[in-house]
């Protein structure tokens, strides 16, 4: 990539190198704007930076993925150019940090990524945390830095892109430990960090490759039903957020809509504390139980899942070796998860791949990959 970089951006100076994880939700899905707990951890698959700064305005960015050069210009206002393209990421984050009050110089930046596009591994959080710490000049300090960082990008995200996403893909992939998950809750952010062990048994993340087109209108168009269940419900009782219902109070939501959102919401938040419990006692296939009722629950009441995820979904589990699955991130296409047998997972694969393909007529992309450290620097050669 060094080479690469200097092919791009001419050779000579001090270029330094960051990166920044995808990551995947293990439980706890569509609960992070709605004051619940999620449990997800980093991936070894990422986003990479080179950057060399310099002085003067302006901010070079190029992508190994894509063909063209794009520059910010720090003198001029920084806004999103409407074009959903991924320059549109780092770009907020520049803005937000600049409004924030801090001064940058120019600088030449290379990304390159591993992660699949558009597949629920957060790329878009990993290249804004990344932007952040590239802009920053440094890995974080300590966790209290690394969680300002994930709040910043969250909110760029919200307010620059214009997805109403909650705090969990910009806070794993800040905070994230090797070999541990992260417990977090969402209104408080207190967390802790959990070794995430599976002995025997593998995590094998499935990509159905239906690109998740519309995916933000219908993300924002389910937390908007959320907002209203728990303005339902706060008539009668005053909640602070959704998973603080009860489910005789989520009964009696007139509303069919809502009060199948609200089942999953306050159904997934005991899930998830469920599934640490028997993580924690080496419980694999409760756990494994528990992962398929999850995606019972977002594809029966959340409704967020679709042909192609319940296609996958039911060729895990209908596979040898696999003892739970479900969709991960937010749904609509993208990747699914199947806890499956480490000594069956070719088989697995194999399998699973070729009983999707039948169904759906697409290929399916699989992955094992490790549950790695949150953005760092990576010192140079
Ligand atoms: C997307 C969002 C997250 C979260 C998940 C669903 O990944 O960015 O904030 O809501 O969907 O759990």
């Amino acid at each position: 990539m060094r080479e690469l970089f200097a092919g791009v951006f001419g050779p000579g100076g001090t270029v330094r190198h960051f990166m920044s994880p995808g990551r995947v939700n293990i439980i706890g899905e569509h609960l992070d704007y709605n004051g619940g707990y999620v449990f997800p951890a980093a991936l070894s698959l990422g986003i990479q930076a080179l950057v060399r700064y310099h002085d003067g305005p302006q901010i070079k960015m190029r992508s190994t993925a894509y063909p063209d050069e794009r520059i910010i210009n720090l003198e001029n206002p920084i806004v999103n150019d409407g074009s959903g393209g991924w320059w549109n990421y780092p770009a907020g984050v520049i803005r937000h940090l600049t409004d924030s009050g801090h001064g940058f110089t120019g600088a030449d930046i290379l990304f390159d990524s591993s992660l699949p596009e558009g597949a629920g591994l957060s790329s878009s959080a990993a290249i804004e945390v990344l932007t952040a710490c590239v802009m920053l000049r440094g890995e974080p300090a300590d966790d209290g830095e690394r969680i300002r960082i994930a709040v910043l990008c969250k909110n760029v995200e919200n307010r620059f892109i214009g997805v109403q996403c909650g705090i969990m893909d910009q806070f794993a992939v800040a905070m994230g430990k090797k070999d541990h998950a992260i417990l977090l809750k969402s209104d408080t952010l207190a967390y802790s960090r959990v070794p995430f062990n599976l002995n025997d048994h593998s995590l094998v993340i499935m990509n159905t490759n239906k690109p998740r087109k519309l995916s933000g209108s219908k993300y924002n168009e389910r937390r908007a039903e959320c907002d209203r269940a728990l303005a339902e419900i706060s008539k009668r009782r005053p909640i602070g957020s959704l998973a603080e219902a009860t489910m005789p109070e989520i009964e009696e939501l007139a509303d069919d809509i809502l009060r199948r959102r609200a089942r999953h919401v306050v159904s997934e938040n005991s899930r998830v504390l469920a599934s640490v419990d028997l993580l924690k006692k080496n419980d694999l296939p409760s756990f494994g139980m528990l992962m398929t009722e999850s995606h019972r629950s977002l594809r029966d009441d959340y409704d967020v899942t679709g042909f192609e995820l319940d296609a996958l979904v039911s060729a895990s589990m209908d596979t040898d070796g696999c003892i739970g699955a479900r969709m991960t991130g937010a749904g609509f296409g993208g990747c699914a998860i199947a806890l499956v047998k480490s000594d069956k997972t070719d088989k697995f694969i194999e399998s699973a791949g070729a009983a999707y393909k039948k169904t759906s007529g697409i290929a399916a992309d699989f992955y094992i990959t490790d549950v790695a450290d949150g953005v760092r620097e990576i010192p140079g050669q």
